[in-house]
């Protein structure tokens, strides 16, 4: 199959709802990541989508939808989704809550609850709207990879697979949206992202984070959300996340990366000097520009064969917590802490 890339405007969502409308798969922009999108209400397109991204069958999907109006046909709707849809939609915040049968069971993995997402990007609202279905949409990556911020980052994944890339340009916040559990009247979140913390107990008084999102699961644990349950955002390369005071993280982050072409070390700007033999690359100043860059850099270090990648932490507030959660998925929480004995570093690749 060849895939054909497009610009998101008029004439191209309507090649997406002809193709949609079919029942085949279209890739499109968001302001989180690209999503790769069905007919929600298509069970054979939906379990289309598990195939092209090879992604385990029991891992949920995002309906997108146009409006509160049309989440409530089928979701149940209470309060809480109510204030928190008024307050952040449209934007990168993901609502679960009780499934109705109205939406397939293979969109949600069999699961009784439904994630919902009124999507911020102009060309998503339009092409959801145009449809006139909602779209099961989950990031348009193969199974595993980093979540695809640009139209190049979906083709990379899945050229060949698809029939359709709208193509919108970089996405504008890079990482994946909030995913908040609502279906025990208390908001929780299971995945952090743009809508953070701080700002949803400003809507709506309180909001707990799953502890979950920042260690690894034991083997036999339940899992909140089944997204945690598998490997996400990993690069090839192995990758240690550097914890730690700066001053300490600065000593140890040269110590190990200084003079090896296949390490990058990925920091924000002002934590190390930029020297000859250090293969520094930037997250940027902030959190937020760590998220816009974090999935770009992980998927450039697989172009260039990087072997190990070495990444500062950062400060686990505001969108801070986001980037500090896929940056130790992508590590699988591999963490060295900087001012104690270092111990043995493997180098090897994983792949
Ligand atoms: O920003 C985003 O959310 C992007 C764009 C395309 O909208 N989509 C996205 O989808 O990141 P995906 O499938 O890659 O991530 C959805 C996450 C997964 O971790 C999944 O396990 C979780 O949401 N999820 C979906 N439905 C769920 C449910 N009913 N209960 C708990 N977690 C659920
Ligand atoms: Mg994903």
């Amino acid at each position: 199959m060849q895939t054909l890339r497009v610009p998101a405007d008029r004439e191209g969502i309507i090649k997406a709802v002809r193709v949609l409308a079919q029942g085949g798969l279209v890739a499109f922009p968001t302001e989180t990541v690209y999503g790769l999108g069905a007919n929600a209400l298509d069970s054979q397109a939906v379990l289309s989508i598990f195939r092209a991204k090879g992604r385990p069958a029991d891992n949920p999907l995002i309906a997108h939808v146009s409006g509160i109006a049309q989440a409530r046909e089928y979701g149940r709707w209470g309060p809480l989704a109510q204030d928190l849809a008024q307050a952040f939609w449209p934007g990168p915040l993901t609502l679960i809550v009780e499934r109705l049968d109205s939406m397939p069971s293979q969109v949600s993995a069999g699961l009784p609850t439904l994630a919902l997402r009124l999507p911020g990007h102009e060309a998503a609202r339009a092409l959801i709207t145009a449809c006139g279905f909602p779209l099961a949409a989950p990031s348009a990556n193969r199974s595993g990879r980093p979540s695809p911020t640009t139209a190049q980052h979906v083709l990379d994944d899945l050229e060949g697979l698809i029939p359709l890339v709208l193509d919108g340009g970089p996405s504008q916040v890079g990482l994946e949206s909030t995913v908040v559990d609502v279906t025990g009247g208390h908001p929780r979140i299971l995945r952090p992202g743009a809508v953070t913390p701080e700002m949803i107990a400003m809507a709506v008084g309180e909001c707990q984070v799953a502890d979950a999102v920042m260690r690894q699961l034991a083997p036999q644990e339940a899992a909140p959300s089944p997204g945690m349950r598998h490997r996400h955002y990993a690069p090839r390369a192995r990758m240690t996340l550097v914890e730690g005071p700066p001053e300490a993280a600065r000593e140890r982050l040269l110590r190990l990366a200084q003079g090896r072409d296949d390490t990058w070390v990925l920091a924000l700007e002002g934590l190390l000097p930029r020297t000859p033999g250090l293969q520094l690359r930037s997250l940027g100043r902030d959190a937020r520009e760590a998220a816009h860059r974090l999935f770009h850099l992980l998927r450039e270090a697989d172009q260039q064969g990087v072997r190990q990648i070495y990444a500062q932490t950062l400060p686990r507030d505001g969108l801070g917590l986001a980037v500090m959660n896929r940056l130790a998925r992508a590590a699988n929480f591999n963490t060295i802490q900087a001012g104690e004995t270092p111990d043995e570093e493997p180098m090897e690749r994983k792949d």
